[in-house]
């Protein structure tokens, strides 16, 4: 494999922890070993595990066979009559009123550390496979058949890499499971592959086909907390949309803005597409927000742009200094638009916030200018006691920023179709902010070891800085529009804090805090790179941290705010973690948080990527009020060379969802010689999989 191990990072020194160098080609474009691409000079503030597992649960899950949930992801829906086609979601910063988990008291038995190559969940008990990459989801798809695949196929199928999931339930025992498809891996998804030059353009195609987003429909498995994909009748939802041909529309102060003008769309209001799609979050009238992320990796030609735009394309992390750079996917030999060269502007209509309807598949998917272009993980809303819609989001890169957004109008409740119709506008014109952090102990204290400061905690308080509303710009020298384009910059500009990479941010609708996973960033205190500050208390930063927000007055508009870490991750032996407080020799060992979750009795559920302890990646629970706060257990691990996404656990506590993404991706793996035959017994296969409680009562209680 000539182009792989030219393409691949050397494992030593590269600051995935164990996420494999094959993981930061195809997922990343390789973004630890680029420069960081912030550089700008704002200022940064100076087995243990008694545990056993269900061997069940490992027998289960590595059998054949597509099963399957559970609802109400906290910020998610109850279910509503079929004929109404339209989900009902519990209003955010309400608590949500069914039964659930009591607060304080999860009691599951943590499962050990592991390398299996399974899905391990405690005992008591039980995982399916909901759907896996290949699946039929259109109706009329075909089986899938790895000798045959097209991008005709793979546009009726399953995507790869499945990372966000949500279920928005629609009426009794039915629900639609939502789900991201990040990106792909050609090592691992075509028989007999040498080098990605040497695939076909239809291979690139079924590639394309393969990102994307799916809407599936899935119904209850008897009266347990395990579903399958619905059967028996018209799948009136099912769909799939995809980087190949989906028709986005543009909305927000960018449409029709010279910045996305292409030959392909003269007036800059529709996009071909949608790239490497992150987290996301349920909205509470029933769409779905994906994030674009790493969409920097697709495109081609960037020394070939005006000298006036490289600046504004190396923010980003496009190279402009070469016309393949060496994490190129050459999508371009496919369609030509990803060739900056030629169509200089197709880069800018992605790295937006994406919003799904899919209780309306004829609706197009939008983009939402309004809410910022960067390399979004996902967004969350809550609804303020105003009324106003507030989205909380990260930009997963090293030294890049918190972001939230408020929107100018206020939601309408209810599930009539005028109330819909009004909050399917409301993502569409708003007020983004930008966070700027401050420590409250000496800058002394802070000595980058991970050792608490003298008043007992990493805190202090913070600002939403105004970048822009409306039409109006509150960054000299930018635009609305250019804010809105070059989100980077504006951010630069008004100096807001550097972080430790932040992926998913989530507003607990319980309490209303918002929690905000830092995965990692090696390169803090190192070398030149920005130094260590009391919201990224750690240099070299291997394991990451949570971040919590209390927004002053409890008031999700507001432009102040209080902070502390509640978990610094790592292995609770050693002396740079922290639990809240909590005993750590009753807490189970993280590293690395990506994306995070609540169940209903407000639990804090947080799964990892890139596990720098050298077991796989899992998902993990906490109760984050009270005397058990920090008292994280170990839920379940997904298989050899995995990440665990998408953590999403339903309204009733019955079930919880999460998509084993990249199985098996470990570099020298191929369809022929599997790091994983996860879950089929043959090769590794993305798959979303559903854990549920053996005596039916709620999950993790
Ligand atoms: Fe796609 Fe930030 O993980
Ligand atoms: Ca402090
Ligand atoms: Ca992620």
């Amino acid at each position: 494999m000539p182009e792989l191990s030219r393409r691949l990072l050397p494992l030593l020194g590269h600051s995935g922890g164990s996420r494999d160098a094959m993981t930061c080609l195809y997922r990343c474009g390789n973004a630890c070993d680029h420069p960081v691409p912030n550089e700008s000079d704002n200022a940064y503030l100076g087995d243990v595990v008694n545990a056993s597992m269900s061997r069940r649960g490992v027998m289960r899950a590595s059998a054949a066979g597509a099963l399957v949930l559970g609802l109400s992801g906290a910020s998610a829906a109850a279910a509503v009559p079929a004929s109404a086609a339209v989900p009902s979601v519990p209003l955010g910063g309400k608590a949500p009123q069914s039964g659930g988990s009591k607060a304080g008291k999860l009691s599951f038995k943590a499962i050990p550390p592991n390398t299996l190559d399974n899905f391990v969940v405690p005992n008591g008990y039980d995982s399916s496979v909901v759907i896996r990459w290949g699946d039929p989801v259109v109706p009329g798809a075909p089986e899938f058949d790895l000798g045959k695949q097209t991008a005709k196929r793979q546009s009726m199928q399953f995507g790869y890499n499945n990372d966000f999931v949500g279920v928005l339930p629609f009426e009794d025992n039915r629900a639609l499971l939502v789900v991201n498809h990040e990106y792909t891996n050609e090592n691992l998804m075509f028989p007999g592959f040498t080098t990605l030059d040497a695939l076909s353009v239809e291979q690139i195609k079924v590639a394309m086909a393969a990102h994307g987003l799916s809407v599936v429909e899935i119904e209850r498995v008897g009266r347990s907390g395990e579903w399958r994909p619905a059967e028996g009748r018209r799948l009136r939802y099912n769909k799939r949309i995809t980087a190949l041909e989906t028709v986005f529309k543009l909305t927000g102060p960018v449409v029709g803005t010279a910045a996305v003008k292409t030959a392909a769309d003269p007036k800059g209001q529709w996009v071909i597409g949608t790239l490497n799609n992150c987290a996301g979050g349920i909205t509470p009238w029933g769409t779905v927000l994906s994030g674009e992320e790493n969409f920097n990796q697709y495109f081609v030609g960037g020394d070939g742009v005006a000298e006036a735009d490289k600046p504004k394309l190396a923010r980003y992390g496009i190279s402009t200094t070469a016309r393949y750079p060496s994490d190129s996917r050459k999508w371009d030999r496919a369609q030509e638009r990803f060739d900056l060269a030629k169509h200089p502007n197709e880069a800018n209509r992605f790295g937006w916030i994406v919003e799904v309807d899919p209780f309306d598949p004829e609706a197009p998917p939008r983009k939402h200018t309004a809410m910022g272009r960067f390399k979004h993980e996902g967004a969350n809303v809550i609804v303020a006691k105003s009324g106003h819609v507030v989205a909380y989001m990260g930009d997963d890169e090293r030294f890049d920023y918190l972001y939230k957004f408020v929107s100018d109008k206020k939601i309408v409740k209810g599930n009539s179709p005028a109330a819909r119709k009004h909050n399917l506008s409301i993502l569409e014109s708003g007020t983004l902010y930008v966070a700027q952090v401050t420590g409250d102990s000496p800058a002394a204290e802070i000595d980058g070891t991970g050792k608490l400061p003298s008043d007992g905690a990493f805190d202090g308080t913070g600002k939403w800085i105004k970048l822009v509303s409306g039409n109006r710009s509150f960054v000299p020298g930018m635009t609305a529009a250019d804010v809105l384009t070059w989100t980077r910059q504006a951010g630069d500009a008004v100096k807001a804090t550097k972080m430790d990479r932040p992926e998913d941010v989530q507003p607990s609708l319980r309490t209303g805090k918002i929690y905000a996973a830092m995965t990692n960033n090696t390169n803090r205190a190192v070398g030149t790179n920005p130094g260590v500050d009391e919201a990224n208390p750690r240099s070299a930063n291997k394991h990451g941290h949570i971040f919590e927000i209390t927004e002053d007055k409890g008031d999700h508009t507001g432009e102040s705010f209080t902070w502390t870490l509640p978990i610094v991750c790592g292995d609770p032996a050693a002396a740079d973690t922290y639990f809240g407080g909590y005993d750590k020799t009753a807490v189970s060992p993280i590293s690395c948080p990506d994306n995070v979750a609540f169940d209903s009795a407000g639990n804090l559920w947080i799964s990892t990527d890139g596990n720098a302890l050298g077991t796989n990646d899992g998902l993990f629970a906490t109760p984050i009020e009270g005397s058990e706060r920090g008292h994280l257990r170990q839920f379940l691990t997904v298989p050899r060379g995995a990440e665990t996404c998408g953590p999403f656990i339903t309204e009733d506590d019955r079930s919880v969802f999460v998509a084993v993404q990249h199985p098996g991706e470990i570099s020298g793996a191929s369809v022929e010689k599997p790091a994983s035959t996860w879950p089929d017994g043959d090769y590794a296969k993305p798959a979303v999989v559903v854990t549920w409680r053996l005596d039916g009562r709620h999950i993790g209680s």
